[in-house]
């Protein structure tokens, strides 16, 4: 039971379930939407009111909504699954709403309740549960947002309106390639995160600011971008929108290393799902410090083996190529990692119901 009753209008014209079948055998990534969306406004004073379920579609918006100027706005992602039974799942969605509600904390905006934040997820799903794609490794990606709509071009203080909208999108694979290693692009000119800044808050801003970095990258000949400290441009944070990991797989008792949450790197759900999962399969996890030089000498020693980024939207991402201004080299033969692989798959295999959840993620 919510907190709050949801106001139900569903779609008059919902999309013609052969339209539909057709986007699901091919979505991409991010571009076909569902039929409805989720809809829940917040005063100060009042709280969070007017609940709504309705057709997906625009949102009307005054021009001096504080979000267009300040970017007050914050998002989450996450991902519902098709079991082989024909249920439906969704993984750790209360990670994802006490992650919203730590960025909320930095960006001065206001907490939702845990509870609504799934109840929203739920009947979004529920209601468009025919989008959720059967095919294998295919998801309903789920975008719950955050923005600030108070009419007002003052800037001394946060916005005491806001709107919290879920929509959901059905997804194939990130890449539409499929896997294989990345190269990734040390910036050097650019920089993600500094300390005291918003890096661990899960707000566009981060992203909005990632994509000179993004396309330098690009300009470069590597498809992602690698993040370094903005202090020392030293230290390695993370690769384009995931966290990193580090695989010491030579000897027979391989280890990981992933950057520690300084609080200049997003707390990944992933990341914090690999830290309890890879120990288990007798693979120890450290969080720690990586500096560019030690990464590049690891892999000249072969003491590295493996690197992959990780994130909802991608998975396990290995990075098989490392380029930087003054400096080149690569990661194992071109292939995805084993262990790498391994992850993946068992984290896969936790989703789709395949393998047993023995740490209550799946919901
Ligand atoms: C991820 O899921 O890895 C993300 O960072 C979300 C991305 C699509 C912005």
């Amino acid at each position: 039971m919510s907190m709050l009753d949801f106001e139900i209008s569903r779609s008059e014209r919902p999309t013609p379930a052969a339209e539909r079948e057709a986007v699901l055998a091919d979505p991409g990534w991010g571009q076909h939407f569902t039929d409805h969306m989720v809809t829940i406004r917040y005063a100060a004073g009042k709280g969070w009111y007017d609940a709504r379920l309705e057709p997906y579609g625009p949102i009307p918006m005054d021009p001096a909504s504080q979000v267009f100027h300040y970017s007050q706005e914050l998002f989450e992602g996450l991902k519902a699954y098709r079991q082989a039974d024909g249920t439906i799942v969704t993984f750790r969605p209360y990670a994802n709403a006490a992650r919203m509600n730590r960025s909320a904390r930095r960006m001065a905006m206001p907490e939702i309740p845990e509870q609504l934040f799934v109840d929203a997820l739920e009947l979004l799903v529920g209601t468009d549960r025919e989008w959720v794609p059967t095919t294998d490794g295919y998801s309903l990606y789920l975008r719950p947002f955050m923005f600030a709509t108070t009419r007002a071009l003052g800037v001394n203080q946060p916005a005491d309106e806001y709107m919290f909208v879920v929509i959901a999108s059905p997804s194939g694979n990130y890449y539409a390639r499929g896997i294989r290693p990345v190269s990734v692009w040390l910036s050097r000119d650019y920089t993600r995160a500094a300390p005291g800044g918003t890096g661990e808050a899960k707000t566009g801003g981060n992203y909005a600011a990632s994509f000179a970095g993004q396309a330098q990258a690009v300009r470069n000949g590597c498809d992602q971008v690698v993040w370094l400290d903005a202090v020392e441009h030293r230290w390695v944070e993370e690769v384009g929108s995931m966290n990193l990991f580090f695989v010491y797989g030579a000897g027979d008792r391989p280890r990981l290393l992933t950057p520690a949450l300084t609080g200049t790197l997003l707390p990944g759900i992933t990341r914090d799902s690999m830290l309890k999962l890879a120990p288990d399969l007798g693979l120890p996890v450290e969080e720690g410090k990586i500096s560019v030089d030690e990464w590049q000498a690891g892999c000249a020693s072969g003491e590295i083996t493996e690197v992959f980024g990780c994130g909802t939207a991608a998975v396990i991402s290995p990075v098989g190529q490392v380029k930087g201004p003054d400096r080149e080299w690569s990661i194992g033969d071109g292939e995805p990692g084993e262990i790498s692989m391994r992850l993946r798959e068992e984290l896969i295999g936790i989703q789709y119901g395949a393998r047993p959840d023995p740490y209550g993620w799946v919901h």
